[in-house]
């Protein structure tokens, strides 16, 4: 490593020396040598006349002031020094850049045929040296030049205000955004594609071109994707009164991309995996997932763009509240409860894990070596919970005045966190005084609830006991504001009202204190709480529930929510139980009632089939293993095997009974249609490990006439390991080779197949024709999923699982370190395993420590998990 990579502090935050109200670029584009010339307007903001840009791979052509040659400056590591300058000038600078070398995908680089560029966070500094920081907004002018026949589509942000021909066969395009905007949201794309055209028009009456580009031939798959743009837009306008600001809005489907999408303003750049799907290549779950993120950009065009963030340390104020709309757009959209319930599973499962891993961090860090490294499930999805809890605690239309009141004071500019809660405050009137804590606290806080019914004076008390274990790099933690969300049933079933001190009180309680007790009066029988519904708030809920208490919360809560937590959290106490029973020997066993339990669910004529199909399904082996302090990998997946054979054993019938009912003749992507599909999927993942599994898994597949079908068939036979696998994947193979990402779905099997030979099967596969680790889609899918997925063959007691990762880490270092960046995870968390295999992680992170050109991404997590 040139040099130990620096810690920056959010403490330290300082105004820019320097603003830029205007750039002008001009990029004359060529596969390994692309000229960059930016003319930015600049003036002077504090004391010095000294400008420091931020730079990083360029070749620096031209530096002038004022049209004339600057001669006062020093190139530094990562940027230049430009000294005695004047007050107010104009800067021209020209850089050379190899957008053909760039397999880091951050800044400009080549996808397949076509030019585009990746700018958040910190990309703008490898394309010319800049103030790259969100806080400088500037208003850009675009000018992209470039082989007319290769790249006919030459696009920027905002509106096409010229275009003409140039010599040799190129021809040029400008651009001019009127909204001025950091470095971080530029974006350009050249390329040929087809284009998939609409026309939106906001409530105010501007009419919009839409446009969708994708690769050639992909025209048919856009439809979705445009479909999800347009109820996006009416959406923003009907629940958050926000229409869109420009004349176009561009998306672009790229093949190689470091993440889901980009915000860009008015030019949108996917990862094709959230914009291309028709019925014969994606799956229902990729449907839901263009809709999401595609809302999720659109709505990033208020919250992200017009108000941006002051400093990376506020990432959550943008990214935090984008979430929340998009998950409040799919539920609007949707089914409530389903959505709910996903984005839980995620809260308990990798969040919760994130927040127990060396890298644990508030919503809002206080310290980033690598900023690429805090695109992270606190950020996005803790964040959002946030957001979500203030909406709790303020209610729709209190919440919908803080927004408003937000928009009022920071629209065009860049603001913190601080911002947002305190305009949230002052149009509510709530006090957000503690709740603040959940920004600068990290770690999950357990919430401990003990109750006791007193006969004689009919009352119940509720004592509810939080605390949040140190974390990493917090030890000290302190009481935060909990919106704890109860009701309470009679053994009949009905809600007895809540009532404290004589009057009427509300489901969701204030818990701030360490200890507080709650004492609700008027309750003439020992009633049933049903507690943390909705799940109000980020934390591990603790109460000693009976069986029967879960069972009947199962039936008869009168939230969705609330009865999938009960059966959840009655599947927990058998894991758990079992979990102990497999280590001392015994077998796996479940109650004659919770089987029961879950066959009513089943039977059930009234819940939804979608509903259904989440009740029925366990809890990950993540999620499970965040239970633990030391984690028995093998016993945790013996006990979801064997718990997965003992219902689909005893409830064979019903399970194949509802799997023949729901088959449906055409396929749709209504939510009804979808909800069937899945309850219907779910018994025959279970009905695989039952005598019929082979014969019904290879029908499904066969009979399918849709991806959903299909990839539920095959999923179903890898898991159980069924006779049909291979041939089912070959024929897949076959009949996809040519298309990387319906082949991701291939991948991914092959990633978590749980056989012996896994990783043997995995590095035959690391030379099928359509794998590249040069693509992150097809690394995620196939080494991702088997590092993060398929945990009984990765922590295999040979190592080789770690050894392999190693390899591969060596390897994405030198060519992508942000996608290295995220495989590395699950190793980071090593003390949660037996001595043997800690010390095998271990051996593999200090190999990537004494690497001499290990990336800062790595070398903050490598760093941070070998501290003591
Ligand atoms: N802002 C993007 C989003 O929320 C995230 C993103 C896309 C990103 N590409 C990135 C973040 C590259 C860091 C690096 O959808
Ligand atoms: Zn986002």
């Amino acid at each position: 490593m040139a040099q130990t990579p620096q810690a920056k502090y959010r403490k330290d935050y300082k105004a820019p020396s320097h603003l830029i109200s205007d750039i002008e670029l001009t990029f004359d584009l060529h596969d390994t040598a692309t000229t960059v010339t930016a003319v930015s307007q600049v003036k002077q903001q504090g004391e010095t006349a000294t400008l420091t840009l931020d730079g990083e791979g360029l070749e620096l052509k031209a530096l002038q002031v004022n049209g004339t040659d600057w001669q006062d400056y020093t190139l530094l590591e990562a940027g230049i020094e430009i000294r005695a300058l004047p007050e107010v000038f104009e800067l021209t600078i020209i850089t050379l850049i190899n957008p053909e070398a760039n397999t880091a995908l951050e800044g400009l680089y080549k996808s397949g045929g076509a030019f585009c560029t990746q700018c958040e966070a910190e990309g703008f500094r490898r394309i010319t040296y800049y103030l790259d920081r969100p806080d400088v907004l500037a208003k850009y002018t675009t000018t992209v030049i470039a082989d007319k026949a290769q790249y006919p589509f030459l696009l920027s942000n905002g509106n096409k205000v010229e275009q003409g021909e140039a010599e040799q066969g190129r021809h040029w395009v400008k651009w001019q955004d009127p909204h001025p905007k950091p470095a971080y949201l530029f974006a350009l794309v050249a390329g040929d594609f087809d284009v998939l055209r609409d026309k939106f028009v906001t409530q105010s009456g501007r009419n919009v071109d839409l446009e969708i580009f994708v690769d050639k031939g992909n025209l048919d798959r856009a439809h979705h994707a445009m479909a999800s743009l347009i109820n996006a837009m009416k959406w923003d306008e009907t629940r958050f009164d926000l229409e869109y600001d420009l004349d176009i809005y561009m998306v672009v489907a790229v093949d190689f991309f470091n993440m889901g999408a980009m915000e860009n303003k008015g030019l949108n750049i996917f990862n094709s995996k959230y914009v291309l799907a028709n019925d014969q290549t994606a799956t229902d779950t990729d449907y839901l997932g263009i809709e999401a993120v595609i809302g999720h950009e659109y709505f990033h065009n208020w919250t992200g763009n017009r108000v941006t963030c002051r400093d990376w340390f506020q990432l959550s104020l943008k990214e935090g509240l984008t979430v929340f709309r998009d998950q409040e757009f799919s539920s609007d959209l949707g089914s409530r409860a389903v959505n709910r319930i996903n984005n839980v599973r995620i809260i308990r499962g990798p969040q919760f894990a994130e927040d127990a891993s060396p890298m644990s961090h508030p919503i809002r860090p206080d310290k980033v070596i690598e900023m690429n490294n805090f695109y992270t499930l606190t950020v996005y999805e803790k964040g959002s919970e946030v957001i979500r809890m203030m909406h709790t605690l303020l209610g729709e239309a209190g919440f919908q005045k803080g927004m408003k009141l937000y928009f009022e004071r920071h629209d065009g500019t860049a603001a913190t966190c601080e911002d947002f809660v305190s305009a949230m405050e002052d149009a509510s009137g709530v006090s957000l005084k503690q709740f603040r804590l959940w920004y600068s606290q990290s770690g999950t806080p357990t919430v401990k609830v003990s109750s006791e019914y007193d006969a004689n004076a009919q009352t119940y008390a509720l004592t509810i006991a939080q605390h949040t274990e140190p974390t990493h790099e917090q030890k000290e933690k302190q009481p935060l504001h909990i919106p704890f969300d109860v009701e309470l049933y009679s053994k009949k079933g009905d809600v007895i009202p809540l009532q404290c001190h004589g009057k009427p009180v509300a489901n969701v309680l204030n818990v701030t204190e360490a200890t507080q007790t709650f004492v609700f009066e008027n309750v003439v029988e020992q009633p049933i709480p049903s507690l943390l519904r909705e799940f109000s708030a980020p934390v591990k809920l603790e109460y000693n529930y009976s069986d029967e208490e879960l069972t009947f919360l199962m039936v008869h809560a009168t939230n969705e929510f609330a009865r999938w937590d009960a059966g959840q959290m009655l599947l927990a106490k058998y894991i758990r139980a079992n979990v102990e029973n497999v280590q001392q020997g015994k077998q796996v066993a479940l109650s004659e009632a919770v089987v029961d339990a879950f066959r009513g669910v089943l039977l059930s004529d009234v819940l939804e089939p979608a509903f259904v199909a989440e009740m029925l399904s366990l809890p990950s082996h993540n999620e499970v293993s965040g239970w633990y302090k030391r984690v028995d990998v093998d016993a945790i997946a013996q006990v979801l095997k064997a718990i997965k054979v003992i219902l689909a054993t005893e409830l064979q019938d019903e399970l194949s009974a509802t799997y023949h009912t729901l088959k449906q003749a055409d396929y749709t992507i209504e939510h009804a249609a979808i909800g069937r599909r899945a309850l219907r999927n779910t018994c025959l993942a279970y009905l695989a490990y039952t005598a019929q599994g082979n014969a019904l898994v290879n029908a499904q597949y066969t009979q399918a006439n849709n991806m959903t079908d299909t990839i539920a068939a095959m999923s179903a036979a890898n898991s159980a390991g069924l006779a049909c696998r291979e041939a089912l994947m070959a024929d897949y193979s076959d009949k996809w080779k040519h298309d990387g990402l319906v082949m991701d779905k291939w991948f991914a099997l092959q990633g978590c197949n749980p056989a012996d030979n896994a990783l043997d099967v995995i590095k035959q596969t690391m030379n099928h024709e359509a794998f590249s680790l040069k693509n992150p889609n097809r690394t995620r899918s196939l080494i991702g999923s088997f590092l993060s997925a398929n945990p009984v063959r990765f922590h295999a007691k040979s190592g080789e699982g770690y050894r392999f990762a190693g390899e591969i880490l060596r390897e994405m270092n030198s060519s992508n370190p942000q996608v290295a960046s995220r495989l590395i995870d699950p190793l980071l968390k090593f003390r949660l395993y037996d001595d043997e295999r800690q010390a095998m992680i271990k051996a593999e992170l200090e190999g990537l420590k004494a690497m001499d050109n290990l990336a800062r991404d790595l070398f903050e997590k490598v760093n941070k998990a070998l501290e003591n």
